[in-house]
C-alpha cells in the first residue's frame, strides 16, 4: 500500500533533521528515509549546477527505498533548482523556501524581513523573489552566514567563537531593524539560541521546518497517502555519504532518539 511508504528528506548534513523533528511531531505515524550528503557538505559555496547534480544522484540512490514524497530539506538545494529536481522525479517534491516565507509574512509587523542563509541561497535571491511575489511592500535584508554550517557540523554551537561569528554576521540585520528573521538554511535552527541572543527577544526567528511539515501533511492528505495505521512501528532509515559518527552524535541530541546511520559511497560526479 502506498500510504505505508516513507517520506524522504535530503540535505547536505544534519540540517534537514530540523525538518525531521517537526515531521515526527506533526506526522507521528510516518516513516522517514533521510540522506545527509556529509562527504560533500557544505553545499552553500558550490555552483548551482553541481548542487543540482548531487540532488539527482541522491534521488537516484533513493529509488532503492520505498518513498511517497521527497522533501528537499535544504535551502541551498532548493535555491539551486527545485523545479529541476521536480522535473526529474515522478514523486511530489517540496522545498523549504516558500513555507519559510509564508511563516515570516505572517509574523512581520513593520514589513522589514531579514533572511540569513548560505552564500548560494542568498546569491540566488530565491527568498527575495518569493517574498516580493507574495507581498511587494515587504523590504528584504539578506545576509550570507557561511560559517554557521561548519559551526553546526563540527559541534561548535555553544562556543564563544560561535557567538562572535554570529555578532559579526547579524550586525547589519540588527541595524536594519528587521522584526522577523528567516533562518534560510536548515542548519541554522541548531544555532537558534545564539541567533536569538544576538538579535534580541523582540525579533521573531522563523524556521521553515514547521511550515514544510504542514505542507507535506497537506499533500499526503490530498493524495490519500497519509498513514493512518497506528500499529506500524516506525523504522526510520538514515544514510550519510561520509563517516556517520558526528552525524549520529548531533542527530540523536536533536531528534531525541537513537539514530543508526549507514554510510553510502556516492561516485564522484564533480
Ligand atoms: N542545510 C542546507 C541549507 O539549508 C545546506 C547547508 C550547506 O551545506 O551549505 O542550505
Amino acid at each position: 500500500m502506498d500510504s505505508l511508504k516513507s517520506i524522504d528528506l535530503l540535505d547536505s548534513g544534519v540540517g534537514g533533521l530540523t525538518v525531521v523533528k517537526e515531521i515526527f511531531k506533526q506526522l507521528p505515524n510516518e516513516r522517514i528515509v533521510y540522506f545527509g550528503d556529509t562527504a560533500r557538505m557544505p553545499y552553500g559555496p558550490r555552483p548551482h549546477h553541481e548542487v543540482r547534480k548531487f540532488a539527482l544522484q541522491i534521488l537516484e540512490f533513493l529509488k532503492t527505498q520505498d518513498i511517497k514524497i521527497v522533501i528537499v530539506a535544504c535551502n541551498s538545494a532548493s535555491a539551486a533548482g527545485l523545479s529541476f529536481t521536480r522535473e526529474n522525479s515522478v514523486l511530489p517534491v517540496i522545498g523549504v523556501i516558500e513555507p519559510g516565507v509564508r511563516a515570516a509574512l505572517a509574523h512581520t509587523k513593520n514589513k522589514r524581513v531579514g533572511v540569513i542563509g548560505t552564500t548560494g541561497t542568498i546569491n540566488s535571491r530565491a527568498y527575495d523573489k518569493v517574498i516580493k511575489e507574495l507581498d511587494p511592500e515587504v523590504e528584504v535584508f539578506s545576509q550570507p552566514c557561511p560559517l554557521f554550517v561548519l559551526i553546526v557540523e563540527n559541534n561548535l554551537v555553544n562556543t564563544p567563537e560561535a557567538i562572535k561569528v554570529a555578532e559579526e554576521y547579524l550586525r547589519p540585520l540588527k541595524e536594519a531593524e528587521v522584526d522577523a528573521l528567516i533562518m534560510g538554511c536548515t542548519h541554522y535552527p541548531l544555532m537558534e539560541e545564539v541567533i536569538q541572543r544576538v538579535m534580541g527577544p523582540e525579533v521573531r526567528l522563523i524556521s521553515s521546518a514547521e511550515e514544510t511539515a504542514r505542507e507535506a501533511k497537506d499533500i499526503l492528505d490530498r493524495k490519500k497517502l497519509l498513514n493512518h495505521d497506528v500499529k506500524i512501528s516506525a523504522h526510520h532509515r538514515f544514510f550519510v555519504s561520509a563517516s556517520p559518527s558526528t552525524f549520529v552524535e548531533i542527530g540523536e541530541k536533536l531528534i531525541n532518539q537513537r539514530v543508526k546511520a549507514y554510510q553510502v559511497l556516492l561516485p564522484d560526479i564533480t
